[in-house]
């Protein structure tokens, strides 16, 4: 308890500090229940597993709000009692996808940077309590965040009640990494003062009052975030394209020495891409980004990195062991800020970020889906590739060319969804090659990612589509012949293989 009471800096306050089984029984059915969290970092664990505990013996639903995925303590937990009734804004909790794809469950797939702002608005109901994790509670009642920032300052903003879990794990010493920031709604809202990755233009706490504070609850779970895997050597191949591409891209005059800001998304290719800049040339680097992991440890480590700055700080629990050995170091480097400014598409196109995220799959004229699986059933959501995607200065997608030991290929005719259209991505890279679809038409666009992205074994097919698109449409603009658009998804979906 010495920890905790230290960690509250305000007398009366402390009077509200309740177990997380106390706190629990607040909850009624139907609550829409806005946690802090992103990623794996941040999210309220104590109170979300006192829940799912209370609705194993009382079965009742919430609609949970979160700034993105978060750890098996809140999804995980609640989607196994059968505890969540809405999920926004992202989520990558296997439990939860099966019940989000067997309809139990109702999804909203927002763009990150957009969240906040529908849930101001009340296009998403009311917040009827905030649950947010945070690392201490200031004389005033402000919050000090923990390891993300997500939507926490917008959703305790709109909260009337507000329930807060002191993290004992969580050092002290993070103070001082946010910068929160929460713009005005049109037609108040003013330009984001940030032009690089280093900007503060907010406070280092969350703005409450001691009013709103409803609970307060000691929590000494840490944060559970993944472990890093290998990086395998199609990743390996395409952080190695994309070296070379950015370094021609610097010889060309488009980019300076140390490039533009770097935003990269989560998952294998990122972490290869990322190592591959470690062992690069490349110094001076920044980042402005969604999510900081171990890569930008390696960076700061190896002398490279300029500053990151991003939403959640997420890497592997060795990367967090290194992190927390040494915090006043990395802090010099590092800066959280709400998603919608790390997201923000006013920023991401003012500083020109190099934006690179993994796509599902990618058609031959550049669309490209990041959520859907056969185009129906849904994989993890946009999250904020969308909010990069088409605001940043260059637009890279990565896929291996084929899936599922060969029998899909991640090129094909039309995607089965899309999530970014063809007039937002600039580059697609596999392990087979880089298309770089800038100043091609659709035409061109198909042979530059037929003959570099696609696997040899599907390549053949691809030109034979795209040939006799090509004549049945007597040459139109974008060739297709509709009726056999989906013909590989069909065939994958009819015999187990798009061969
Ligand atoms: N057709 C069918 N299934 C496919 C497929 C395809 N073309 N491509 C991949 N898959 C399957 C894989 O086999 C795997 O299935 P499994 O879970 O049964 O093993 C699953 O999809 C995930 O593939 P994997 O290669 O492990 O994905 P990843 O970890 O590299 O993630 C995305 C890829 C697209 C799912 C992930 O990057 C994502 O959610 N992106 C959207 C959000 C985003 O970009 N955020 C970045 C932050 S700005």
């Amino acid at each position: 308890m010495i920890d905790i009471l230290d960690r509250v800096k305000n007398k009366a306050l402390q009077e509200k500090i309740v177990t997380a089984e106390e706190a629990a029984a607040f909850f009624k059915p139907g609550m829409n229940v806005a946690c802090s969290g992103f990623t794996a970092s941040g999210y309220p664990k104590a109170v979300p597993l006192a829940l799912a505990e209370r609705m194993k013996k009382e079965p009742f639903t919430v609609n949970i709000w979160t700034g993105a995925s978060t750890g098996p303590e809140l999804d995980d937990a609640l989607a196994e009692v059968h505890g969540i009734k809405g999920r926004l804004p992202y989520q990558t909790d296997k439990i939860l996808r099966n019940e989000i794809n067997d309809g139990s469950v109702e999804y909203l797939d927002l763009h990150l940077s957009e969240s906040a702002q529908l849930g101001r608005y009340g296009y998403l109901g009311k917040v009827d309590v905030a649950l947010v994790e945070v690392c201490a509670i200031t004389e005033e009642g402000n919050l000090i965040p923990t390891t993300s920032l997500g939507n926490t300052a917008s959703y305790v903003q709109q909260a009337d009640v507000v329930i807060v879990e002191v993290n004992t794990t969580q050092p002290l010493e993070l103070e001082g990494m946010h910068d929160v920031y929460v713009p005005l709604d049109p037609p108040n809202r003013l330009p984001i003062p940030i032009v690089k990755a280093d900007d503060r233009v907010g406070t280092s706490y969350i703005p409450c009052t001691p009013e709103k504070i409803k609970y307060i609850v000691p929590c000494d779970v840490p944060d559970h975030t993944r472990p890093l895997s290998a990086i395998d050597d199609n990743s390996k191949k395409m952080s190695e394209f994309t070296l070379e591409f950015l370094k021609k891209e610097v010889a060309a005059g488009h980019m300076p020495k140390n490039l533009l800001p770097l935003q990269s998304g989560v998952g294998n290719v990122a972490n290869a891409v990322m190592a591959g800049f470690v062992d690069s040339d490349l110094e001076d680097l920044s980042v402005y980004t969604e999510v900081i992991q171990d890569g930008m440890l390696d960076l700061i480590d190896a002398g490279k990195l300029k500053f990151a700055s991003g939403t959640a700080f997420s890497p592997s629990p060795e990367g967090m062991a290194r992190f927390y050995k040494d915090v006043a170091k990395y802090k010099k480097y590092l800066l959280l800020r709400p998603e919608e400014i790390s997201n923000s598409p006013e920023v991401v196109r003012r500083i020109g970020v190099i934006a690179m995220n993994t796509a599902i799959e990618v058609d031959i004229y550049g669309n490209v889906n990041s959520t859907h699986i056969a185009g129906t059933k849904m994989m993890n959501g946009i999250g904020g590739s969308g909010d990069f995607a088409r605001n940043a200065f260059l637009t890279i997608f990565y896929t291996p060319s084929v899936a599922k030991d060969g029998k899909i290929s991640s090129v094909v005719p039309m995607c089965s969804h899309i999530d970014h259209t063809e007039h937002d991505v600039d580059i697609i890279i596999t392990e087979q090659g880089i298309a770089d679809l800038r100043g091609l038409a659709p035409h061109a666009r198909a042979l530059e990612i037929i003959n570099n992205c696609a696997h040899p074994d599907y390549r053949p097919m691809l030109l034979d589509y795209y040939n006799r698109a090509v004549t049945a449409t007597k040459n139109a603009h974008t060739p297709h012949i509709l009726k056999e658009a989906l013909s590989f998804h069909e065939r994958f979906l009819e015999t187990g293989s798009m061969r």
